[in-house]
């Protein structure tokens, strides 16, 4: 359990993301069932594991046959070597002041690194020097996502340089994908295409490229001709298919609080800022502890059902009017028997009766605020409790 600032014992804290490693971990298999034996699986662990906790993501995705670990940022690489883990890393995503003083330490823990430009390159070179080791590296390309990359007309000269330098060594070649969680737009097509000439090109400068690697999770679950010798996967791990899966994956964590209040209102009492919903009935209203400074999408106000677990059951309640900065408001309606303390889930796996209403997920609260679940698991803030179950 991490506790978080300013908090300083997790039970003075009503708000609980509570992790379910056992999801992870079965996520990970199920998504490795549709791999050929070749192909290996990366477990993509940046942003803190999608907010799950990074060390405890990756030591369940390691559980389910993950043996690839990705992560952005180097200083999260650093992390993962530090921890011992039986996978390889890579990263991804660096900038010339803080890598001179990184890069050097994550190539001495065998970390391997994308080059995305020129000027990345010679910055893996030097930091390979400083180690006294060769920097295995993914050499990232630009096949139309306009980020990170080298552009295909840049292969030959990265190329080249790379096979002129004793320090580097050319561990794979990788691009990311615009659209793949769109099966019918064609623009993935024209990624692989430009990819496999980019390739082409690259193995005339440097001999065979030992990993190639394309797929995300929507990849991964649509297109087998896209796996090749690795996949990324990222958010399917944590229970969210960014399209339809065939294969079970369930949500890792669980968002929960405890209600501070309920009271009785009559008919027509105005609930939040700029009063954007009234009680349509007397009713009971249950006040929440919990808003967007914890990670709540004020754009979802007003949309998504809570489940309360009281003493006769599960019940759902609608959450009425703005999300405030650290409180939300749910009707429990008129006969609740709900009471101060009883626990409210937000969103996730509330367990308990498999009959019973069951809590909203991270991509209701997605469609709510118009976004992606990703960014529902990953806006849940540090205020909010880790709990690893
Ligand atoms: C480079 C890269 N590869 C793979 C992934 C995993 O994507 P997903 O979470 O959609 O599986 C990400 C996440 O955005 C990424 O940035």
């Amino acid at each position: 359990m991490t506790i978080p600032i300013p908090a300083e014992d997790p039970r003075h804290v009503p708000n609980r993301a509570v992790i379910d490693p056992s999801a992870i971990t079965e996520n990970t298999r199920a998504m490795g069932t549709l791999l050929e034996e070749q192909t290996a699986l990366m477990a993509v662990v940046k942003a803190d594991g999608y907010g799950h906790g990074m060390l405890t993501a990756a030591r369940a995705a390691i559980e389910g046959g993950a043996t690839w670990l990705g992560v952005a940022h180097p200083a999260s690489a650093l992390a993962l070597a530090r921890a011992g883990l039986d996978a390889q890393i890579l990263t991804w995503l660096f900038e010339p002041h803080t890598a001179k003083i990184v890069l050097p330490e994550v190539l001495g823990s065998g970390v391997d690194v994308s080059v995305g430009s020129p000027e990345m390159l010679a910055l893996v070179s030097e930091a390979a020097r400083e180690a006294d080791r060769r920097a295995r590296v993914h050499l990232k390309i630009d096949t139309g996502m306009g980020r990170n990359g080298v552009l295909p007309w840049q292969i030959r000269e990265l190329g080249a340089a790379m096979r002129e330098d004793d320090f580097i060594q050319v561990a794979g070649a990788w691009t990311h994908l615009t659209s793949a969680d769109d099966p019918e737009d064609p623009a993935t097509d024209q990624q692989v295409e430009l990819f496999d000439s980019a390739c082409a090109a690259l193995a005339e400068e440097v001999g065979p490229i030992p990993l190639r690697h394309i797929a995300n999770s929507a990849a991964t679950l649509t297109r087998p001709d896209l796996h090749r010798d690795l996949v990324r996967v990222g958010i399917a791990l944590y229970g969210y298919p960014p399209v339809p899966a065939e294969v079970p994956l369930r949500p890792a964590m669980t968002l929960t609080s405890r209600l501070a209040l309920v009271k009785e209102v009559g008919e027509g009492h105005s609930i939040g800022y700029g009063r954007i919903r009234s009680t349509d009935r007397p009713t009971r209203l249950g006040l929440v502890p919990i808003g967007y400074a914890d990670g709540l999408h004020r754009t979802g106000s007003d949309q998504v059902d809570l489940v309360v677990r009281t003493e006769s059951g599960d019940h759902r309640a609608p959450q009425v009017g703005r999300i405030s900065m650290d409180q939300i408001v749910i009707d429990l309606g008129p006969d609740s028997d709900a009471r101060a303390g009883d626990q409210v889930f937000v969103f996730g796996d509330a367990g308990g009766d498999p009959n019973g209403p069951g809590a909203a997920t991270a991509e209701d609260w997605a469609k709510a605020a118009g976004t992606i679940s990703y960014e529902v698991l990953t806006s849940v803030s540090g205020r909010v409790t880790r709990e690893v179950r």
